[in-house]
């Protein structure tokens, strides 16, 4: 168990705290506030106990230079307004030179700072200990709140925790406790839903989800991997050729441990990668040359549904077919659904399937919806997090 804020003394203390703000924007408009929101009580818990803050983050990939696209004052104002309070927006192309240190200085308890995307530095990705250390020299206390970024060993996320008493935040917290309860004490019977375009990247999480879940239940793009690897045709889907030895291994690893690994037994196919292209249902075994797989067919969405639905706990990472366009959304959306509807513990690790179900109205019917992408993916995979391993043990 790492430490949180509530384990530490903030009275009177200048808190650096480390966001992951990294918010979706649209010419210059945040349009989805999550990730901000998702942060709130930790702040508002270190100003309400005497703190001064000062907060931290990136905002897209900037590639360390100051690009005016990737500003958080947007970000500095929807605090603001989220918080009903002043935040000063230290913007500066450094990240932290003399005024900065200065503003840093003059905080009061109670008052909050936002520093400028630290992306704008090259010296954060390579977690440089100089800059860890003009980080640090803001603050008395270091906390980490940005689940989504705790993968990266970046100098906001680790390289700081070198300088400061280091403890999480809330949402840290919060992720950690769900995630980890649903992949390591889960009630049973524990269904991992798996989807999205590459069986590549999802390696780590079946890997290890073998270890520990009763069923997996395979969809999206790399679904079709696995069909081919059995010795179908896939027509013009997905396919990664060099990982048809890999998909055959896995499924091995599944049987010999007793997993029951669950293919698609019908899909829905198009003439074409777009929301209009023609489309019908086929027996998996039957795609023709020419077509493609888009999602995962009606015998197949009832197949994962009721599978779903008979779990204690439901792990869900990458949605069931091309659920952007509608007529390819069913797979995604019957397997939304039946989470929805369950009365297991159910957990979305972020990325394109916490987007799907924010799509379907479903949020407020999930256990937990991950902060994270990356993130999430990689605590699924049984790594341990940089962020995170940085902080205090209690
Ligand atoms: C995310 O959105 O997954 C995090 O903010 C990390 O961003 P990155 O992939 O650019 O490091």
């Amino acid at each position: 168990m790492k430490k949180t804020v509530k384990d530490i003394d903030v009275k009177g203390k200048r808190v650096i705290c480390r966001c992951d703000f990294n918010v979706p924007m649209k010419e210059g408009v945040i349009t989805d506030t999550n990730r901000i929101t998702a942060a709130l009580p930790t702040i508002k818990y270190l100003l309400e106990n005497g703190a001064s803050v000062i907060l931290m983050s990136h905002l897209g990939r900037p590639k360390g230079e100051p690009k005016a696209e990737f500003t958080l004052k947007p970000v500095a104002d929807k605090i603001a307004e989220l918080l009903g309070q002043e935040v000063i927006f230290a913007d500066a192309d450094k990240v932290v030179d003399d005024a900065v240190r200065a503003q840093a200085k003059a905080l009061k308890p109670g008052q909050v700072m936002l520093l400028q995307n630290l992306r704008y530095r090259p010296e954060e990705e390579k977690n440089d200990p100089e800059f860890s250390k003009d980080l640090a020299s803001l603050a008395d206390i270091y906390v980490n709140d940005a689940f989504g970024t705790a993968h990266r060993a970046h100098a906001s996320t680790a390289g700081v925790a070198d300088y400061l008493p280091a403890v999480s935040g809330f949402l840290i917290e919060k992720e950690l406790q769900f995630l980890g309860e649903a992949v390591n004490d889960p009630k049973r019977p524990f269904v991992a839903v798996l989807g999205g375009s590459k069986v590549s990247d999802k390696i780590g999480v079946i890997e290890n989800l073998i270890e520990k879940a009763d069923t997996i239940i395979i969809g999206g793009g790399m679904a079709y991997t696995f069909v081919k690897a059995a010795g179908y045709p896939v027509g013009t889907s997905l396919c990664e050729e060099d990982k048809l030895d890999l998909a055959n291994d896995l499924k091995k690893k599944a049987d010999a441990k007793g997993v029951k690994l669950m293919l698609p037994v019908d899909t829905v196919i198009a003439d074409k990668f777009a929301a209009d292209a023609k489309s019908k249902v086929v027996d998996i075994k039957k795609i023709p040359e020419d077509w493609m797989g888009l999602d995962i067919g009606p015998k197949t969405a009832k197949l994962y549904a009721d599978e779903v639905r008979k779990a204690g706990t439901v792990v869900w990472n990458g949605p069931m077919g091309v659920f952007e366009f509608e007529k390819f959304a069913e797979g995604t959306k019957a397997v939304a659904f039946a989470m929805a509807e369950s009365e297991a513990t159910t957990v979305v690790g972020g990325g394109d399937s916490a987007s799907a179900m924010k799509q379907f109205g479903l949020e407020d019917k999930i256990t937990h919806i991950s902060t994270g992408g990356g993130a999430s993916l990689e605590f699924l995979e049984g790594k341990v997090l940089p962020g995170v391993a940085v902080l205090q043990d209690k």
